[in-house]
């Protein structure tokens, strides 16, 4: 890869990456307790070797007492004892940087568990010098201090019966926010970060980052005034002398508001991750629950203004699936007769984008939702919490089932699938959460033993953009003409120019451009021959071609 681009700004290593997310819990155990863990993941490092990715974001293994998975830590500081020790987080950031792969630990800083010494500390009484490291409000006319909502259903308030004030929590009551207005929260983040800066890790994702700024008299949650001051200092005082990727997990963000976090010349994150694409499919208005078809020219016309409003000033970064996600090919695509297709339909739209892509375990394999038929077998807090609510808001128990398996955070959670063993190969003991069923045909070594797989659509496409500067810093031109379920764009860079076309639907569809192709870069349907002035594209039909400039 090419070490300058022509304007000759200086290259990041995380432009060109391609960054593989790891849930731990469900990667792959070692001891035989059902819960993956670190030494599960290092024995893994050759699989993501061959796959060819030079990055991991790794969900967040710190002691927890596991809430939410996790995304509730009682001790930035040390391991979650499922998952190993310090001893191995140290091997696997040895063994990862020896692969080439940088790890990108999961920040959580808007909030922490309730078991943090700072909470416990805090909730002694109301002059512990932990207390200001929390929100705490007197009671308003006998309850709650204003009418802000939990993002896992109920009020965002907690009674503490003790000290008789309410502490605020945006997740659940078990993760109270962490209070960004005390300098000295700011700081301990700061060490924290430090810390792990000084173990070798390649940079940070950064869990709700948005939410940090928040004004809770006011009720503003997302975007605060301060944000940006915050996140500045936190440059400064941490990674801004590393060269690490740095990622916001940004749900309120548009393009203007990208821009804020990642133009280079306000030192603050490399790129956020934005999700105007993924909510497409709920309701104007109504939260992730409120199902609605997909409308593919408005997904089309969201990535396309992504694809070009940042300009110089921002970087994307380009995802269907992560933890919090149901999996595309599931959700968008079809998991049945055209599984394969449109599998590698997705793939093939999104990584010939100009952004870092981010591939989550399992997808490169094509794994799928994971459906259940009662509440009984949901894990999730966020869902079981959304059952209970609406079921007390009157909602008939079959729409909520509905809504969890299109869009419960389960369906991505489940186990990765190694091979067609029990389990699938994940745990020799109980998993802690269901196998998908289908492992029997659908997992890693099925794909590796399969030269036209899922597998190795990722592992050309990861290739592709490692020796195409095209493919990182190419122009993207969104082809407007085309049928509505046709997805098409060209990139264009120093004269070459690809055009790549995906048919989003299980119908055909007619495709016309008026290009001569001088070579096939990618067919997912093995093409030897495109005639791009006039194509019927098959069910879920993607290729990348290399026309006349
Ligand atoms: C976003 C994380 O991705 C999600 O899994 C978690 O539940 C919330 N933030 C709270 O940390």
């Amino acid at each position: 890869m090419q070490e300058t681009v022509t304007n000759e700004k200086e290259v990041k290593w995380w432009q060109t990456a391609v960054v593989y997310q790891i849930y731990p819990r469900s990667f792959q155990d070692s001891d035989g307790d059902g819960i993956g863990d670190l030494r599960g993941i290092i024995n893994r490092i050759d699989y993501l070797k061959k796959l060819g990715i030079t990055a991991i974001w790794l969900s967040p293994v710190y002691k927890s007492p596991n809430d939410d998975n996790g995304y509730d830590i009682s001790d930035y500081e040390d391991i979650m004892d499922e998952f190993g020790t310090m001893a191995d987080m140290e091997e696997l950031l040895d063994k990862a940087n020896e692969a080439g792969i940088k790890i990108v630990m999961d920040l959580v800083v808007n909030h922490t568990s309730d078991e943090h010494k700072w909470f416990i500390e805090a909730k002694k009484s109301r002059d512990n010098e932990y207390r200001d490291y929390y929100i705490w409000r007197d009671p308003v006319n006998g309850g709650v201090p204003n009418g802000l909502g939990s993002i896992f259903s109920g009020p965002a308030w907690e009674w503490d019966e003790a000290s008789g004030q309410y502490f605020l929590h945006l997740f659940s009551r078990r993760q109270p926010d962490l209070n960004w207005e005390n300098p000295k929260v700011r700081q301990e983040v700061y060490d924290m970060m430090n810390f792990w800066l000084d173990k070798g890790v390649g940079g940070f994702r950064m869990d709700v980052i948005d939410l940090v700024g928040k004004i809770p008299d006011q009720e503003i949650t997302g975007n605060g005034p301060k944000l940006h001051e915050y996140l500045q200092e936190m440059n400064r005082k941490t990674f801004g002398s590393h060269d690490v990727l740095t990622v916001g997990e940004t749900w309120g963000a548009t393009p203007e508001i990208a821009k804020l976090y990642s133009d280079p010349a306000r030192n603050e994150l490399s790129m956020v991750f934005q999700f105007e694409h993924v909510m497409l499919d709920q309701q104007e208005g109504k939260d992730k629950w409120d199902l609605k078809p997909l409308n593919i020219a408005e997904l089309k016309s969201v990535l396309a203004k992504w694809q070009t409003s940042l300009g110089n000033q921002g970087w994307n970064s380009l995802f269907w699936n992560n933890h919090d996600l149901p999996r595309i090919v599931s959700r968008w695509g079809n998991d049945k007769e055209f599984h394969d297709q449109s599998a590698k339909m997705f793939a093939v739209l999104l990584h010939m984008m100009k952004g870092t892509p981010y591939i989550y375990q399992g997808e490169e394999i094509g794994m799928t939702n994971c459906p259940v038929s009662s509440i009984d077998e949901v894990e999730d807090i966020e869902a079981v919490n959304m059952y209970h609510d609406r079921l007390a808001k009157g909602y008939a128990v079959e729409d909520i089932m509905t809504s969890i398996n299109a869009k419960g955070r389960d369906n991505a959670r489940t186990p990765m699938q190694w091979d067609d063993s029990n389990n699938g190969g994940f745990t020799t003991g109980k998993p802690w959460l269901h196998v998908n069923a289908n492992y029997t045909s659908i997992n890693v070594k099925q794909n590796l033993d399969n030269p036209d797989s899922i597998f190795y659509t990722y592992q050309r496409l990861i290739k592709l953009r490692q020796e195409n500067p095209i493919v990182v810093w190419g122009d993207f031109e969104l082809i407007e003409h085309t049928a509505e379920e046709v997805f098409a764009y060209y990139r264009i860079y120093e004269g070459e120019k690809w055009l790549v076309a995906a048919n989003m639907t299980a119908k055909e569809n007619v495709f016309a451009a008026d290009d001569r192709v001088m070579e096939i870069i990618m067919s997912n349907y093995n093409r030897t021959e495109i005639d791009v002035a006039n194509l019927t594209m098959k069910p879920y039909e993607a290729f990348a071609v290399k026309v006349q400039g």
